[in-house]
């Protein structure tokens, strides 16, 4: 059996998680108490590979800075660095120099997912593929690529986004592919591999197998998803062995002071030295470090940055607070704003009516 590199994009600029990713790329932001990516850089590691490079391109500093070398996480990291993005292709290719074996799994950076990886190798392997990916179902495949296969497992289409979808099998964002595969991408331009090379490949009929697997798998790419992923992880709905504390209804972390007469639940992740008020609520949300919610406050399915203030009886429904913002007293915030960070906003300054 031959030794197995894995390779992570993380280059994205996270737009549909603006403002969050103004100063951190998405693969690092505090998702159940750690950095998104640990979750996933745990998972690899746990399935028995331990050489993993990063392809970074936005805010690629932020990574070598906080994962170093990878050493304690049990792990050898290495990191590339596109000047410019290459796309998903492009940014494989562009790693093949730091290759070290004959089979690379390949990850997207933002998704937290369950799936049994070393059974994907094994499809892999058993089957002698040029690709095999890992495919998940969703109840509404209408909003992503389809990927039909046959009786043999193998991939017959990549087809595009599509108000009747043939299948509920979706490209999950996980793949084991040959080095010659990564070879054989063309060098110094942007190309993706969902749009050019799995495409291209299964036109010259090499053989592209999938794996299709039942566990749990959520993208974390918009802000619905991010606090709702981060709560199946405090909850343990979703496997991970990087939680920092037990499964639970809240994750609380060191430094964080909570008052006894606040409610937290949902799978709420409360930083380090951040503050919930009395009778403060905060519900299926991520508060990052040195986050403030003042008394009698309402946060619900909601993400509030580093150093953002909340203040006392504010009601936030489905929200982005960007990092240390400041928010009054008696607002009400909901379905999807966005507040810049360090912006201010005064008492009563802003009340949501439906309608
Ligand atoms: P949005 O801008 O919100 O769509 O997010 P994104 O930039 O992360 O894009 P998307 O979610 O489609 O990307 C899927 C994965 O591929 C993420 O982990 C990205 O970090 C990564 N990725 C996307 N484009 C590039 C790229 O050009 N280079 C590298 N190295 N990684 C990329």
């Amino acid at each position: 059996m031959t030794s197995t590199d894995a390779v992570i994009l993380v280059g994205g600029l996270g737009t549909r998680l603006k403002p969050l990713t103004l100063s951190a790329p998405k693969p690092m932001l505090p998702t159940a108490g750690v950095p998104l990516l640990t979750h996933l850089i745990t998972r690899i590691r746990d399935a028995g590979v331990t050489h993993i490079v990063l392809g970074t391109s936005y805010r690629a500093e932020v990574f070598s800075g906080h994962f170093g070398d990878g050493a304690p996480l049990g792990v050898e990291l290495e990191y590339v660095v596109e000047v410019e993005p290459l796309g998903t292709g492009g940014a494989i290719r562009n790693v093949a120099g730091r290759l070290r074996g004959d089979t690379v799994l390949v990850f997207n950076g933002d998704v937290i997912s369950g799936a049994d990886l070393p059974a994907l190798m094994a499809v892999h392997e058993q089957a002698d593929a040029d690709v095999t990916l890992h495919l998940t179902r969703v109840a509404d495949p209408r909003a992503f690529g389809c990927v039909p296969t046959d009786a043999e497992g193998r991939v017959t289409a990549f087809l595009e986004k599509d108000p009747d979808p043939v299948t509920d099998q979706i490209h999950a964002g996980a793949y084991v592919v040959k080095r010659s595969v990564i070879d054989s991408i063309p060098e110094g331009r942007p190309v993706s591999v969902e749009r050019e090379t799995f495409p291209g490949l299964l036109a010259a009929g090499a053989r592209v197998m999938a794996h299709v697997d039942a566990g749990y798998w959520r993208d974390l790419g918009t802000p619905g998803d991010f606090v709702a992923g981060s709560a199946d992880l405090v909850q343990g709905i979703a496997p991970s062995s990087a939680l920092p504390g037990p499964t639970g209804p809240a994750l609380t972390l060191p430094g964080a002071h909570v008052d006894p007469t606040a409610t937290l639940r949902g799978g709420a992740t409360i930083g380090a030295g951040a503050v919930v008020g009395a009778g403060a609520v905060v519900d299926g949300s991520v508060l990052f470090d040195g986050a403030v919610i003042g008394d009698g406050a309402t946060v619900t399915r909601s993400v509030v940055g580093f150093g953002a203030r909340i203040g006392a009886g504010t009601v936030l429904d489905d929200v982005v607070i960007g990092d240390r913002a400041v928010l009054g007293a008696g607002l009400e915030l909901r379905a999807g704003a966005r507040v810049w960070p360090g912006a201010q906003l005064a008492d009563g300054a802003i009340r949501f009516s439906a309608g």
